[in-house]
């Protein structure tokens, strides 16, 4: 007899797998275009034409869906996260404001979607606690030949293909360049103060260090080239000049996404927005379990569940940013950070000061923040 298999070993290992993801859409029986997000989609025949998903046995949107007389199954682009999020939900509104246009049987193609297949119901069969719904395809089409989105343990990502020689990111080139300007000028600010300064680039959704004026070379600077994911608090100065669309995806990547953190997020993003600078006080403990997060994420290959220990070990990190300056205080500090003004065509640049001493005046810090400001307003001039 097969011993009883538990739930959460089932989930964990079956995790393991990873998928696509793809949007099951259909105008319901009352005239309504409706979806859900699936990762059990795949293909079956050729001969004839069949692809089958696995909808759960008590999924609303399903019961919806297959009321129609046709579904489009869209595979979704890499870039279409927000879309999935909102389409994953339950309940209604789900499909507002998602831009679609029918397909030849009337069931709902998404714009931006990497594919379409547009099926009828061939068979709908129960298999435990799931269904398999057999689609007999009647038309396909590549719309977007780009990179998919993926599923895998619990996170989303994309494939990236491998390479001997690993693929230069032209941002990341351009901004290594611009670094490479103010080079002098940021070993200047380091001797004159004894700290280490680095200048950071936003790739995509990571902080990538392209310059690094270690003075402690032994003291566990991050190397050049260290990435580290922007997710809230961290980042906010990257935030400062961005449009209201890339706020908020930064804003939803913090591992919860209420509106108390939310707003705790947004408040300290206006107030970097009003001082110009980033303050991060020196917490060692929670500093700590940042860096081993951190550490643990970049040697498991970046995998979903590590970046989950990121992102809890970053919002744990909020009460530290950017404490009051008051007169006749002492300080410690982990970092100070300052955005840098670029042109469009680069990424959001930012300098960055650690290794600071411990119990700085108040009059201190704000010499170290004249200090970035003024290397930083160098790169408009270089
Ligand atoms: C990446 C991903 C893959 C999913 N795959 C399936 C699936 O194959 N079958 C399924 O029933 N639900 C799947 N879901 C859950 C549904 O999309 C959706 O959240 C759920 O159906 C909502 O409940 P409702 O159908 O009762 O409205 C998936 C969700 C995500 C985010």
């Amino acid at each position: 007899m097969s011993r009883p298999i538990d739930a959460t070993l089932f989930r964990e290992t079956l995790g393991h797998y990873p998928t696509g993801v793809a949007v099951v859409t259909a105008v319901t029986d009352e005239g309504i275009p409706d979806g859900m997000v699936v990762g059990t989609f795949s293909s079956v025949s050729l001969d004839p034409p069949l692809v089958a998903f696995y909808p759960a046995c008590d999924s609303r949107s399903f019961a919806r869906l297959r009321s129609a007389s046709a579904f489009c199954v869209n595979v979704l682009a890499s870039d279409q996260e927000p879309l999935c999020r909102q389409i994953a939900t339950r309940g209604e509104g789900k499909f507002d404001r998602v831009g679609w246009r029918p397909g030849p049987l009337g069931a709902p193609i998404l714009n931006g979607a990497v594919s379409w297949i547009e099926c009828t119901f061939e068979e709908v069969r129960e298999a435990g606690d799931h269904l398999i719904v057999l689609g007999r395809v009647h038309d396909l089409a590549v719309e977007r030949s780009t990179l998919p989105l993926l599923f895998f343990q619990g996170g989303y990502g994309r494939f990236s293909p491998g390479s001997f020689v690993a693929a230069p990111d032209p941002e990341l080139i351009q901004a290594a360049h611009l670094a490479e300007t103010i080079r002098a000028q940021v070993e200047e600010l380091s001797a004159e103060f004894s700290v280490n300064c680095s200048v950071l680039a936003r790739i995509r959704d990571d902080a990538v260090q392209v310059l690094a004026i270690n003075r402690d070379a032994a003291g566990g600077s991050p190397p050049l080239g260290h990435r580290q994911p922007v997710i809230p608090p961290m980042g906010a100065v990257f935030m400062a000049d961005a449009v209201p669309a890339a706020v908020d995806a930064w804003l939803r990547r913090a591992p919860d996404d209420s509106k108390e953190t939310r707003d705790l997020h947004s408040a300290l993003l206006d107030r970097v927005r009003e001082c110009g600078y980033s303050l991060l006080a020196a917490e060692p403990h929670l500093l700590e379990r940042h860096r081993a997060a951190l550490a643990a994420f970049e040697q498991s290959d970046r995998l979903p569940r590590q970046e989950r220990a990121v992102r809890q070990a970053t919002v744990e990190l909020a009460g530290l940013f950017c404490p009051d300056l008051v007169p006749g205080q002492k300080y410690d500090l982990a970092s100070i950070v300052v955005l840098m003004p670029t042109t469009p065509e680069l990424p959001p640049m930012a300098l960055r000061m650690t290794g600071l001493p411990p119990s700085a005046s108040t009059a201190e810090v704000e010499s170290w923040i004249d200090g970035l400001k003024r290397v930083a307003q160098g790169v408009a001039a270089a």
